[in-house]
């Protein structure tokens, strides 16, 4: 990945309103630096500080690493974000947010988890009161661990900004658009379509369409990169051209008791300043805001037999320290051919020493008939074995071996997979869209196992090696 390529650019975008999400212009590219100005001429030429910056903004860093580190964002804007009152805890507390997961506030499980799609509440829930944690490892303190959060909304959020100081944000919208308001400029995010949201950006979620859902990874210490293609080559996966980053946008004027809402270490803190945080002016960098079609993704397969690792579609990769183990993997199950022969087609049955979090945008998904619904969800922790329901698996052996090229279509399933095990929150534990007859999809599994067919194949003669391969396979 080339995460320095020396993309330019320029756009004048006029001041408009915060809930006016018809203007949308965006930059191209992932990892780029860009350059956007709302008035041109706003960037000061050949230095980041002069003594006085143009049309009397001030200058403002946002820095997505340490200092010696490249990803940093460089904003002119029209008052600096210090210019608040002091941090108080919200009244009242979120109770449901976790940053820091132990045997306190979470626990642990090695059995298959589903939910149901949880409801959208009917009482009026803006984004930040609709979020919630289901599951996670490690400390946003320690700056390794990630969360995984839904959200159910139907109100927008008014007169306020959120700001995770945490980690940064994968949001994948399972219902209802979002209209996302960043201090680079705005974002309309789609069901079908995810959007990330870095460490300390201020934004605000309108919800154009109501009712909303939708699937968060957040991420401690680290950001997410496009994996590398290694034998694919060149072209493949997630092309960088198709992440779009918004253009610089401003809100200017009174705003009188505006709220920063600031998630640190879990828990909200708010403090009020009287003006839009949303005053940037021009910015450049490449700490930013942007978000990815998933229609857009070109994914691999096998083209003659066997079955490829669920990570040939990795989206997007979070890593650690070591080569190839991910802290949060981003991987889709999107609408593609199955045509591999005299092979079962689904997911295999296995266990996984990384963890499993599931969830469903659209459409059904291939290895389970019925139960895993869109804005549902399931984990399998490491190590918990799991894999195609006993319909799915029925309906595979029935078709047999002459079955043709297949399309999956009305599809679009993802998976934030883990080498950290992750601990789960009790609400999630405890929630009336848990399915406790999970378990139950599997339990009709029965054995084909054949000892006189298996005997005749072989001529009569059991090697050791094939008593071992029958106990296993039984
Ligand atoms: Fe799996």
């Amino acid at each position: 990945m080339e995460k320095k390529s020396q993309h330019q650019s320029s756009s004048l975008i006029r001041k408009t309103d915060g809930e006016d999400f018809s203007d949308l212009n965006y930059e191209s590219g992932f990892g780029n630096s860009f350059s956007s100005e709302a008035i041109d001429g706003a960037l000061p030429r050949g230095q980041n500080s002069p003594l006085v910056c143009p049309f009397g903004l001030y200058a403002e860093q946002i820095s997505g690493t340490s200092f010696t580190s490249p990803r940093k964002l460089n904003q002119r804007r029209i008052k600096p974000s210090a210019t608040h009152e002091p941090f108080k805890p919200r009244v009242p507390a979120h109770g449901k947010l976790v940053s820091e997961f132990d045997k306190s506030n979470s626990y642990t499980t090695p059995t298959q988890l589903r939910w149901k799609p949880v409801d959208i509440p009917d009482s009026p829930t803006d984004f930040i009161d609709g979020l919630y944690t289901i599951c996670g490892a490690g400390s946003s303190f320690l700056r390794h661990g990630y969360a995984i959060h839904m959200y159910t909304a139907n109100k927008s959020m008014d007169n306020c900004a959120f700001c995770n100081a945490d980690g940064d944000f994968l949001v994948v919208p399972q219902k209802g658009r979002l209209w996302i308001a960043t201090e680079c400029g705005k974002l309309e995010v789609s069901p079908g379509e995810i959007a990330v949201l870095p460490q300390g950006f201020r934004f605000a979620v309108s919800l154009p369409d109501g009712p909303s859902r939708g699937y968060i990874a957040e991420i401690f210490g680290t950001h997410f990169q496009l994996p590398d293609l290694g034998p694919i080559g060149a072209n493949g996966l997630a092309a960088p051209r198709d992440f779009l980053v918004p253009t610089a946008w401003f809100e200017e004027g009174s705003r009188l008791g505006y709220t920063i809402v600031q998630k640190f270490g879990g828990e909200l803190f708010t403090a009020r300043q009287d003006f839009s945080p949303f005053n940037v002016v021009a910015w450049h960098g490449n700490y930013v805001p942007y978000k990815y079609d998933l229609s857009k993704f070109c994914p691999f397969n096998t083209v003659l037999v066997d079955h490829g690792d669920p990570s040939i579609n990795t989206v997007l990769t979070a890593p650690t320290d070591k080569p190839g183990v991910a802290l949060l993997d981003f991987v889709i199950f999107p609408p593609r051919w199955l045509v591999a022969e005299h092979t079962f087609r689904p997911p295999y049955y296995h266990r996984n020493c990384m963890s499993e979090f599931m969830g469903l945008i659209r459409g059904g998904y291939e290895a389970k008939a019925d139960g895993f619904l869109p804005g549902g969800a399931s984990l399998h922790s490491c190590m918990t074995p799991h894999g195609p329901d006993t319909k799915t698996y029925e309906a595979t052996i029935a078709r047999g071996s002459e079955a043709g090229p297949y399309k999956i279509t009305d599809t679009m399933a993802f998976m934030f997979e883990s080498c950290l095990i992750p601990r789960i929150c009790p609400w999630a534990l405890e929630s009336p869209f848990m399915d406790h007859d999970y378990y139950r999809c599997w339990i009709g599994l029965r054995s084909h196992f054949s000892y006189e067919e298996a005997d005749n194949e072989s001529d009569g003669e059991l090697t050791m090696w094939d008593m071992e391969q029958r106990i296993l396979c039984a």
